[in-house]
């Protein structure tokens, strides 16, 4: 038991993606690209899609699923559901509709946005109910449809983005498995990365206007945001595994937000963790934003790499700007 409160433990992972596959090769159809040129600079081959009949909460509730099966638990003893995204379906937060399709009716739930650092903040925001014996179980969703908010003809955004969802359950438990966070942000370099709301002027009556707009889709500096990875991942995570009173080579995973392959090896490189130690499904599913981190850590159980007691340093970073560490044991 932590000093502190109750221990955490995370007990179940799960995952869903869209079936369709959208390649380099279609992309090079629809903006001047290549193959060559997006796997070089990014290590990306392939995304998945959500088509217009899909929903967020859809996917996020079949992840949300999985995670509960493999956890053992049944979604009416949910005390809370934390929706980590920037695409709901709906505005007003998407987690009471997952509440709903799941049928966790003691549960409370809302929806948590920090980009791409979603999943790390909101293990982080999570790890404070249970520590603090509020509640006992919680599921936490990372889940993104960026394909909704990519300027499909903007070549330098464009080939990064695809969707998927992915969740844990994080329950109150005997042994404390979450040994570290570290969460930060820096507004100043909000211009960075933006999925900005375009405000329009409406008069409503004579002399009263109110904005009426709507979302632009993404923009980024590119180079900078890559600076910035590199620069302020290594630093979170050294200083999340300083809280857990570790030492990166005591690191069996490095599961970093999938941005892109080559951030990936600098900061692993700059954390002298060998590339074996560094999960990766980014070829595959390019960036999925909040979803990128549960994709990857649910891959990396089912393929039996990840075993119970296996220290996990995890890290998101993306917009706000947002960038945060958990280290973490797999399993109770
Ligand atoms: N195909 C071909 N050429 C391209 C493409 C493309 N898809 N995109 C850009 N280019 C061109 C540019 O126009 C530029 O041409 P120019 O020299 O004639 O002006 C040239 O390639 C070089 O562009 P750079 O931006 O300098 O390319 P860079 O090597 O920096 O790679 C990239 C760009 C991949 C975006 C890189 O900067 C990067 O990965 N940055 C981090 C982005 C990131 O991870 N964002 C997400 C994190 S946050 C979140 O997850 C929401």
């Amino acid at each position: 038991m932590n000093q502190l409160g109750a221990g955490i433990a995370i007990t179940g992972v799960g995952s869903a993606k869209p079936e369709t596959v959208l390649d380099n090769h279609h992309l090079s159809q629809m903006v001047e690209t290549s193959d060559e040129w997006i796997q070089t600079r990014t290590g990306i081959r392939q995304r998945r899609l959500l088509d217009a009949q899909g929903s967020l909460s859809e996917m996020a509730s079949a992840a949300a699923h999985k995670a509960m099966a493999m956890a053992g638990l049944s979604p009416v003893n949910l005390d809370l559901i934390i929706l980590a995204t920037s695409t709901a379906d709906d505005l007003f937060g998407s987690a009471c509709q997952i509440q709903a399709s799941l049928g966790a009716s003691n549960a409370v739930a809302f929806d948590l946005t920090a980009a791409c650092s979603g999943f790390v903040f909101g293990m982080v925001t999570a790890a404070q109910f249970i520590r603090t014996g509020v509640y006992r179980n919680v599921l936490l969703i990372g889940a993104d449809v960026l394909s909704r908010w990519v300027d499909w003809s903007d070549r330098c955004t464009c080939v990064l983005f695809g969707d998927g969802a992915g969740a844990v359950v994080m329950q109150a438990n005997q042994q404390d498995r979450l040994l570290g966070f570290e969460i930060r942000s820096d507004g100043n370099q909000n211009g960075s990365l933006k999925l900005a709301y375009d405000a329009r002027t409406q008069e409503i009556v004579k002399g009263v206007t109110v904005s009426r707009g709507c979302y632009q889709p993404i923009t980024m500096n590119g180079k900078e945001v890559y600076r910035f990875a590199v620069q302020k991942v290594p630093e979170v995570i050294d200083k999340a595994l300083f809280w857990a009173n570790l030492t990166t080579d005591q690191v069996d995973w490095l599961v970093l937000h999938q941005a892109n392959q080559r951030i990936l090896d600098a900061v692993a490189q700059r954390l002298k963790i060998p590339s074996e130690k560094v999960l990766t499904n980014l070829s595959n599913y390019g960036n999925t934003s909040a979803a990128s981190i549960p994709l990857v850590l649910d891959e990396g159980v089912q393929q039996g790499k990840i075993k119970p007691g296996d220290i996990i340093a995890a890290s998101g970073f993306g917009a706000g700007l947002t960038w945060g560490s958990a280290i973490f044991q797999w399993g109770r």
